[in-house]
C-alpha cells in the first residue's frame, strides 16, 4: 500500500500557528488568530489512499454520469476537511460514503488503517454558510462525520448512487430573500455548478416551501431528487459526497475560488437559463431604439417604506422612462418576479431583501441603492453593491439627506441619531437596526435624487 500525504490544501499563513501531528497520517490543526472570525479550532483532516475495494459495479443509477464515474471510481480514498475557513466548514470525501440520516451521520467506510485513523474523533459540521454569526450556528442541524474500519459495523446501503452528493442544511435565515442566496443558493452554485446536473442534494432540516420557492434553481442545478436527509429511513451510499456548501464572500463569488472559475456573470448566466429569460443585455440608447428604458422601483411596505412613490415616478416618466412599481415579498413567485425583473432596464430600491433581484437584470442594467439615513453605505456596498459590480452591473449609491429622513419625526435634530451614527453603531446592531433599518422612512427629495435618474440614462448609452 502506498500512501500520498498532502499538505497544502489552505494557506496556513493566513491562520496562524501550524501544528503537524501524526505520523502515517496528515493532520493540521489550526489555532484561528485571525481577527473577529477567529475560531476556537479547527482541523483538517487531509489523506489520500492508493488501494481500495471500491468497483464501478457497485455503482447503479444513471448512467449519463459515465464521465463523472470514471473519476470517482478511481482506485483512491480521500478524506478532506477544512474547518479553518471563517464563513463554512466543508468536507469532502472519496470512497465508500454512507448517509445515515435518522442519526444525521455520514459514514466513511475504510478497511485500511489509515482511513480509519484519520478521523479519529466525530466532525461535526453545520451544512450552513454563515459560520461567524454564532448564536445563528448553534441553531443549525448538525452532521456527525464519522469513519468506520469496518464495513461490517456500517448500515447496509439501502440505495448506492453513481453521482456524487451534496449535503447542506435549511433552517438559518431562509426565508429571508437574501440569505437564500447569500447563504445557500449562491454557495450550492459554487459547490455544485461544475457537476453540471449529475449530483444530489440531501437537505438537512428540510423546508419544503423553500425547495419548492427555488424549484428552478435547484432543478437546474441536480437532475436527481432532493432528499429529505433526516426523515429517510434509508441508508444513500455515494461514492463522492460533499458536506457544506463553499462559500467566499457575501452575495458573491470569487471566481479564482470557484471551480472553473465560476462568477457572477456565470451565476446570472445560469439564472437566465433556470428561469427561461430572454434578455441578457439592457437597453442601448445609442442606438436608435424607439422603446424607452423601464424602471422599477421597488416599493417596500413595512420598514423602509419610500413615502412619496406619487412624486418619483412622474418626475422618472418626465425623463423618458416607462415606470412600474412593484413590491417584492415573500410571497412573491420567484419566476414571475425574475421576468418582470429581467425585463428592466433599471432598478431602483431602499436597502434591503428586494434588491436581491438584481440577479435577474439582464447586463449593463442600473441599480440605484437608495441608502437610508446612519452611516449604512458600507453595509449597503457589502450586501449588494460588490454582488451588482460582479454582475456587471452599473451600481450607484444615493445616501439620503436627514431631511430625506422619516426619523425627523422621531428624534430631535441633535440627537445622536442624526450627530453621531457611529455612537449608535457601537451599541450594536440590534440597536443600529432598530432605529435605522426599522424605525426609518423615506421621503425622497425629487429634486436632489433626479440627477441620478440622468446619471443612469447616461449609463444606458453604453
Ligand atoms: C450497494 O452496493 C453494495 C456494494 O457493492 C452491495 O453490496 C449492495 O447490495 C448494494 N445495495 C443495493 C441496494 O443495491
Ligand atoms: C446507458 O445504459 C444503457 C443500458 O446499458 C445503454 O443502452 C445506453 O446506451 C447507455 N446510455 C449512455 C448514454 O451511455
Ligand atoms: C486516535 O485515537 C487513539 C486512541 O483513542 C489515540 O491514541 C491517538 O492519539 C488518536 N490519534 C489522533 C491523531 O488523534
Ligand atoms: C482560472 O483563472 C486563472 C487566472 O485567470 C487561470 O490561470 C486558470 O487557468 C483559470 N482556470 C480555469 C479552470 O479556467
Ligand atoms: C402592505 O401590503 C399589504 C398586502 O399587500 C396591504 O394590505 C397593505 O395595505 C400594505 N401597506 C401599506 C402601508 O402599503
Ligand atoms: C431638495 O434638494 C435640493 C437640491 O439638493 C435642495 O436645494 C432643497 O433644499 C431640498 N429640499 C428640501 C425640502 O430639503
Amino acid at each position: 500500500m502506498k500512501w500520498i500525504r498532502n499538505l497544502s490544501r489552505i494557506n496556513a499563513q493566513k491562520f496562524g500557528i501550524v501544528l503537524l501531528l501524526g505520523c502515517s497520517l496528515v493532520l493540521l490543526a489550526y489555532f484561528s488568530t485571525s481577527e473577529q472570525f477567529a475560531s476556537p479550532y479547527s482541523i483538517t483532516v487531509d489523506f489520500e489512499v492508493t488501494s481500495t475495494h471500491m468497483s464501478s459495479d457497485a455503482l447503479v443509477g444513471d448512467n449519463r454520469t459515465s464521465e463523472k464515474l470514471a473519476v470517482t471510481a478511481e482506485p483512491q480514498e480521500k478524506l478532506v476537511c477544512n474547518l479553518a475557513d471563517w464563513r463554512s466548514d466543508v468536507c469532502e470525501m472519496h470512497g465508500d460514503v454512507r448517509m445515515d440520516g435518522i442519526s444525521s451521520s455520514v459514514l466513511f467506510v475504510s478497511s485500511s488503517e489509515i482511513g480509519n485513523s484519520a478521523l479519529n474523533e466525530t466532525v461535526i459540521i453545520r451544512p450552513y454558510a454563515r459560520k461567524a454569526d454564532k448564536i445563528l450556528m448553534a441553531k443549525i442541524k448538525e452532521v456527525f462525520i464519522k469513519s468506520l474500519n469496518n464495513p461490517a459495523e456500517a448500515p447496509t446501503c439501502t440505495e448506492n448512487h453513481s453521482i456524487p452528493a451534496v449535503v447542506f442544511a435549511l433552517g438559518g435565515f431562509t426565508g429571508n430573500y437574501w440569505h437564500d442566496f447569500t447563504d445557500v443558493i449562491v454557495p450550492l452554485f459554487i459547490t455544485s455548478r461544475q457537476f453540471n446536473g449529475e449530483v444530489q442534494f440531501l437537505i438537512a432540516a428540510m423546508r419544503t416551501w423553500w425547495v419548492n420557492k427555488y424549484g428552478n434553481i435547484l432543478k437546474q442545478l441536480s437532475h436527481y431528487k432532493v432528499i429529505d436527509f433526516n426523515k429517510e429511513d434509508e441508508v444513500h451510499c455515494y461514492s463522492h459526497a460533499t458536506i457544506g456548501l463553499h462559500s467566499h464572500k457575501d452575495f458573491t463569488i470569487i471566481p479564482l475560488r470557484a471551480p472553473n472559475n465560476y462568477s457572477m456573470v456565470d451565476f446570472g448566466k445560469f439564472l437566465r437559463t433556470a428561469y427561461s429569460l430572454d434578455r441578457d443585455s439592457a437597453i442601448n440608447l445609442v442606438e436608435d431604439h424607439v422603446e424607452k428604458p423601464r424602471l422599477m422601483i421597488i416599493a417596500r411596505n413595512r420598514t423602509r417604506r419610500l413615502t412619496n412613490i406619487d412624486q418619483i415616478v412622474p418626475m422618472a416618466m418626465e425623463l423618458g422612462f416607462d415606470v412600474m412599481v412593484e413590491e417584492a415579498s415573500f410571497f412573491t413567485q420567484v419566476a414571475q418576479y425574475a421576468q418582470v425583473v429581467n425585463s428592466l432596464d433599471v432598478m431602483i430600491g431602499v436597502h434591503g431583501a428586494g434588491l436581491t433581484n438584481m440577479v435577474f437584470l439582464p447586463t449593463n442594467a442600473v441599480v440605484i441603492e437608495i441608502v437610508p439615513f446612519g452611516n449604512i453605505e458600507r453595509i449597503a456596498q457589502n450586501d449588494f453593491g460588490n454582488s451588482a459590480v460582479d454582475l456587471k452591473l452599473k451600481y450607484l449609491q444615493y445616501s439620503i439627506s436627514e431631511e430625506e429622513s422619516t426619523l425627523m419625526d422621531l428624534y430631535p435634530r441633535d440627537h445622536p441619531v442624526f450627530k453621531d451614527p457611529i455612537s449608535i453603531h457601537k451599541q450594536g446592531w440590534t440597536a443600529m437596526g432598530r432605529i435605522y433599518l426599522v424605525e426609518q422612512n423615506v421621503k425622497l427629495n425629487v429634486t436632489r435624487f433626479r440627477p441620478f435618474l440622468l446619471k443612469a440614462l447616461e449609463l444606458l448609452r453604453h
